[in-house]
């Protein structure tokens, strides 16, 4: 758990955020994007370097946190894809390399296809903090909460909520993250839409309930809700599937176009991707107002890492 105390320690799960966290989260992002938005000078990670490597393909992740060291004046050691460019390709193991990087840096911000292998590298690591960038199909950590700010920052709060999660709630490691966080909040309901496929794990759902989020399994569009505040739509995850033709028969199945939004949105409501995105909302949504998916919602990624890696760096 963080409880206030985010010096030094490993961000691996929304299951160690209590809302007061959040309480100091949030307002340092907010300042975080006077720094990244304004292009504001910042010394606060000067002499620090931060590591990220990816064992997986990333844009967003790997992007914005190479530009958030950079925003706040530090420097990074940058490593896409070990498994070629690194000593992981002659055979090195997990252990070895997180214990070489760690002598190299002051934290280690990992993505690797492996569920569970954040927590490992965090073993790994005993001299610095280590962050999930999304393991397997586990979490997600960071993604849910730019998630979970973008939705703060438009609606003022994070309990009282009413959201819409559509597409692969089986593989999608943001939504694991994203309901995570919401069961820390009261009141509020979640509407899963998803092929039978790709449903949430009965335990996942049950452990979910009991955490008190309301969760709602519904199979078609016809029964989101129109008083939903947020639409989170996700890809279904090819590189899951054990056969194409498996993937296949669900891909795309739920799709956001103009009319579907027109007809089951509200004016009020925005919707959101973790991105990439293939095919699941049409491009021509794009340009309506709600959708934040290209716009805040990646912009926060930036600023809310900047924020954490000030605050586990000791920073402020
Ligand atoms: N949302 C997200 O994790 O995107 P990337 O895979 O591009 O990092």
């Amino acid at each position: 758990m963080i409880n206030g105390k985010f010096k030094g320690k490993d961000i691996l799960s929304l299951d160690q955020f209590t809302p007061n966290d959040f309480k100091i989260l949030f307002p340092l992002t907010k300042k975080m994007k006077n720094i990244g938005f304004n292009a504001r000078p910042s010394k606060l990670l000067d002499g620090n370097i931060v590591t990220l490597i990816f064992y997986e393909p990333s844009s967003r992740t790997f992007g914005s946190f190479s530009a958030a060291v950079k925003q706040l004046g530090g420097q990074t050691v940058e490593i896409q894809n070990p498994q070629v460019f690194s000593s992981v390709a002659k055979g090195e193991c997990l252990s070895d390399t997180i214990r070489v990087f760690e002598a190299y840096c002051d934290a280690i911000v990992i993505r690797h296809y492996e569920t569970g292998s954040a927590k490992k590298a965090a073993d790994y690591a005993s001299s610095v903090p280590v962050i999930n960038a999304g393991d397997g199909t586990g979490e997600h950590p960071t993604q849910a909460l730019l998630d979970l700010y973008t939705i703060h920052e438009k609606f003022d709060r994070l309990d009282n909520l009413v959201g819409v999660v559509g597409g692969d709630i089986l593989n999608g490691r943001t939504v694991h993250s994203l309901i995570r966080g919401l069961c820390r909040f009261k009141k509020n309901t979640l509407f899963l839409l998803s092929p039978k496929q790709l449903r949430l794990p009965r335990a996942d759902f049950l452990y979910f309930r009991d955490k008190g989020i309301n969760l709602i399994e519904i199979q078609s569009e016809e029964e989101i809700p129109k008083i939903a505040d947020f639409w989170y739509w996700t890809r279904v995850q090819k590189e899951r599937f054990k056969n194409l033709k498996d993937y296949k028969t669900v891909k795309n199945r739920f799709i956001v176009t103009k009319k579907l939004l027109e007809d089951y949105g509200n004016k009020e409501m925005i919707l959101m991707h973790p991105l990439p995105r293939i095919g699941e909302i049409e491009q021509e949504v794009d340009s309506d107002p709600r959708a934040v998916y290209l716009k805040s919602q990646i912009r926060n990624g930036m600023y809310v890492r900047m924020a954490l890696l000030a605050l586990i760096l000791g920073k402020v």
